[in-house]
């Protein structure tokens, strides 16, 4: 039985003895009481009834090479990886918007190479690219474009290529990342895989 179903009997089961109060008792405190449960017992039954909602963190996004098979299928991690651990909608927008504090990033992938785009992501600070959307001289966007590649973001190399197949796809390019550059589980391990494998855990499956 799940957690709300157990709520809602509780609930059910006050409204329940509030009715009975009514029914059956006459001294008025008494029922006061009652009329307060049944109230009480229908409010939390009312609130039970609104779909939970759980906000849990994003789902880590899994790169797995062996379900990558077209550019396209790149541009569809991409796409996910854009929107969730890049955190790159948390700043950039596909298309003008009203609260621009970073370049807006529609049909970027025809406007930059590959290579620029690899650079805007992993040098940031190698080019500041400048907001003219106001009066007056172009200055600086609010906001700093961090380094994909370095925490906390810490996208790997394959994620970084997806994230421009991604790009180059959304602004109706043909996507030059091809599929033979992403790195081969095993062939450069992932920082994170390599503390695992080095940590207690390890020590502890030696033993
Ligand atoms: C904290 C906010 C922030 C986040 C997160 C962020 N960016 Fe940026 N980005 C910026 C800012 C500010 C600039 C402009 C200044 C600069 O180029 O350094 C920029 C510039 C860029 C540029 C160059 C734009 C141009 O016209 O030259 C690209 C491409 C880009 N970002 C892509 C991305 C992608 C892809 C992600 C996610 C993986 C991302 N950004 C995440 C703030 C952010």
């Amino acid at each position: 039985m799940s957690e709300v179903v157990k709520l809602q009997l509780i609930g059910l089961s006050v409204v329940g003895i509030g009715i009975l109060i009514l029914l059956f008792i006459r001294a008025s405190f008494v029922r006061v009481i009652g009329f307060v449960a049944i109230v009480l017992g229908l409010f939390t039954l009312v609130a039970l009834s609104v779909p939970q909602m759980a906000s849990l963190p994003p789902v880590e996004e899994k790169f797995d090479i062996a379900t990558v098979k077209t550019p396209t299928d790149m541009a569809t991690i991409g796409q996910k990886i854009f929107f969730s651990k890049g955190q790159c909608a948390l700043c950039h927008t596909i298309g003008p918007s009203e609260s621009a504090r970073c370049p807006d990033l529609k049909g970027i992938g025809a406007k930059l190479s590959r290579e620029f785009l690899f650079e805007s992501l992993t040098q940031p600070q190698a080019y500041i690219y400048l907001d003219y959307r106001h009066e007056g001289v172009a200055k600086e966007y609010p906001a700093r474009m961090p380094y994909i590649n370095k925490n906390p973001i810490g996208l790997s190399r394959n994620e970084i290529l997806s994230v421009i197949a991604f790009l180059q796809q959304m602004s109706g390019e043909p996507i030059s990342v091809t599929v033979t550059e992403l790195d081969a589980p095993g062939q450069a391990p992932a920082a994170p895989a390599k503390a695992a494998q080095s940590g207690p855990v390890a020590v502890a499956q030696a033993h």
